[in-house]
């Protein structure tokens, strides 16, 4: 299946070996840039068919999701600054009742992003605002160059936000860092959102591409069966307590032992060979 084409979605494929056959990362670009990317309802049902695409694609290991670029402006007018997405398009909002955003937001692509089996990298640079950071919030790594800005401004709009950041921006920087965020609606920059845990990684705008790519590739290149029993036993940590938690993971550690990969790995460890994955 070839991956799904759209005029606000561009998906690129590299591999993630230079010498060997072991699949691809998926590059993911959301392209609005005179918008900052913001999400309207095209972006997001191409969205879904992304996640979609990727899900059944064996070849596809690894998943980026990124903001395209500005333009350069025409004569006398201002830059558009860069941005990752600056947020649901809310032009979409205007008229909307509680039924129809009901439907909008149930269901929705980032909760298709959310619930990909295979990793998911965000490459932030620029303005990561609202649905943006929801989107971030919804992939596993997020690395950011040190121009970028993070934040929850929907307070601004007489609303909170409705693509996951009560729940998943909870998870990864606490409560009180989460009621912050929410309730005054600033910005915060790309340090203070690594020192908060919310960005993986900074680097400058230069070094942001290659990276995000060559940590793809480190991911990329570990068996994708582990990798998707590690997501999924990670994943279980936030729906269960601690024991329960623990039991999941013995489990899923205990069934690893029936994969050949664990054999693999195990005997290139023992043999300093490179282990050659069953499942590349
Ligand atoms: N939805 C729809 N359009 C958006 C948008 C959004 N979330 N964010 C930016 N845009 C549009 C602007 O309307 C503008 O369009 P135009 O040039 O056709 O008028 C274009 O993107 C550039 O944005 P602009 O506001 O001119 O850039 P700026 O540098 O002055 O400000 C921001 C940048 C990010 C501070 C500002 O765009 C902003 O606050 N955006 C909304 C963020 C938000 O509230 N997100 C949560 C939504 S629920």
């Amino acid at each position: 299946m070839s991956a799904p084409q759209s005029d606000v979605l561009n998906i690129e494929t590299y591999p993630i070996s230079e010498e060997k056959d072991i699949g691809v990362i998926a590059w993911v670009t959301i392209n609005r840039p005179e918008k900052l990317n913001a999400l309207n309802s095209e972006v997001m049902s191409s969205i879904k068919a992304m996640v979609a695409w990727a899900e059944s694609t064996d070849s596809v290991r690894v998943v980026v999701v990124t903001g395209a670029q500005p333009s350069p402006p025409p004569e006398g007018k201002r830059a558009k600054p860069n941005a990752f997405v600056a947020g649901a398009d809310i032009t979409e909002f205007v008229g909307k009742n509680s039924e129809e955003i009901r439907e909008k937001f149930t269901d929705n692509a980032v909760e298709a992003l959310w619930s990909l089996s295979k990793p998911t990298l965000a490459m932030i640079d620029g303005f990561a605002l609202g649905g943006g950071c929801e989107v971030a919030c919804s992939c596993d790594v997020r690395i950011a160059s040190d121009r970028s800005r993070f934040g929850t401004p929907e307070i601004n709009l007489g609303l909170i936000p409705g693509y996951g950041a009560t729940q998943r921006l909870v998870e990864i920087v606490g409560l009180g860092k989460t009621m912050e965020m929410i309730m005054t609606g600033e910005m915060i920059d790309a340090n203070e959102a690594h020192r908060i845990g919310l960005a993986n990684h900074v680097c400058s705008p230069e070094e942001l591409h290659s990276f995000t790519l060559n940590m793809a590739r480190t991911i990329g290149g570990k068996s994708s069966h582990t990798l998707r029993v590690g997501k999924a036993t990670i994943r279980a940590a936030l729906d269960t307590g601690l024991t329960d938690g623990i039991a999941v993971e013995a489990e899923s550690f205990a069934e690893l032992f029936d994969s050949k990969d664990q054999e693999i790995g195990v005997d290139a460890f023992l043999n300093r060979t490179s282990p050659e994955w069953e499942h590349k």
